[in-house]
């Protein structure tokens, strides 16, 4: 049976591990060919080889996506090997946390560059593979491909969060940026929509007393959750507990597959129910 996504290309940031790396794996299994990117190559590379294993089609681009030249070359390395462009999803990030009397301007800023500044420089580097090829593909009398644009927002984003100043500010900026677009290109039939994850177990969420962090912006940042709060977090979660990076790729294949024709602008929780 064909996928829900055959002959459409993705492009999947921070796809090396976690939610990203859920849905690179779910878009190749519904047809797509997948540009697997991520800061870190060795995990872009193993999701490449689990994707080929299973008979997709995939690559790795690695990559920081704060790097201003990087999206022209993510781009044109997509057109090199796929030709063409259909799904942008923006998922690379992190947290830097910290309460707002002590956060520094260099970890503030951080936040806004790989979670509002990278998207809207992806965005404006798909303009060729999206918006001007649905404008000729229209000037051409055609039906335009489905197209559309995906960003990882969070419950941070919605109802802010204690420690995270710098991040919820920087996930409410994407939900902006998500309907701009969703203005800007629904002319060209570009759908552009969010998706905001609550508590999703993967690196960032694990037990911060795990002591893992991530090496980014010249510095080693410390991610993860502290359990007891954690403990707590999932106890207000009407489904009971927190979601899989499978559960979050659903949602973000769901916005991408032929169902969603008529959804942009929108942005979806994905958070089991939480709603505070
Ligand atoms: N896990 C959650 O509960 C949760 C909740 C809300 C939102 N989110 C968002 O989901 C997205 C994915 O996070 P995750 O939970 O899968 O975390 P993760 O750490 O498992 O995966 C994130 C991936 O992004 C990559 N990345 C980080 N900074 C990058 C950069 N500058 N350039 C390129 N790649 C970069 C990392 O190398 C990593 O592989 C993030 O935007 C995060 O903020 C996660």
């Amino acid at each position: 049976m064909p996928g829900m996504l055959e002959g459409q290309v993705a492009i999947i940031t921070g796809a090396g591990r976690g939610i990203g790396a859920a849905a690179a794996k779910l878009f190749a299994e519904q047809g797509a060919k997948v540009v697997v990117s991520d800061l870190d190559a060795e995990p872009a590379e193993a999701v490449v080889a689990e994707i080929k294993a299973a008979g997709g089609e995939a690559i790795a681009v690695a990559g920081d996506v704060t790097n201003p030249d990087f999206p022209n070359e993510l781009m044109k390395k997509t057109m090199d090997a796929f030709g063409k462009l259909n799904i942008l999803v923006n998922n690379a990030g992190y947290t830097w946390d910290g309460m707002l009397h002590k956060m520094s301007d260099k970890q503030f800023q951080a936040m806004l560059d790989v979670h509002n500044v990278a998207p809207f420089r992806l965005i404006r580097a798909a303009t060729p593979f999206m918006r001007e090829a649905a404008k000729a593909e229209k000037g051409e009398g055609k039906d335009p491909e489905p197209r559309c644009i995906i960003n990882v927002a969070s419950t941070s984003g919605l109802f802010g969060n204690v420690g995270q100043i710098n991040y919820s500010t920087a996930k409410s900026g994407i939900l902006g940026m998500t309907k701009t677009v969703a203005k800007e290109w629904g002319a060209f039939g570009i759908r552009c929509n969010a998706v905001a994850f609550g508590l999703i177990e993967t690196r960032l969420t694990q037990d911060a007393e795990s002591g893992e962090k991530i090496a980014v912006a010249g510095e080693q940042v410390a991610l993860g959750i502290p359990s007891h709060l954690k403990g707590m977090a999932t106890m207000l979660i009407p489904l009971g507990r927190a979601g899989t990076p499978q559960d979050a790729a659903g949602a973000i294949l769901l916005l991408a597959s032929p169902y969603a024709s008529y959804i942009t602008g929108q942005c979806l929780n994905v958070t089991g129910g939480l709603s505070a």
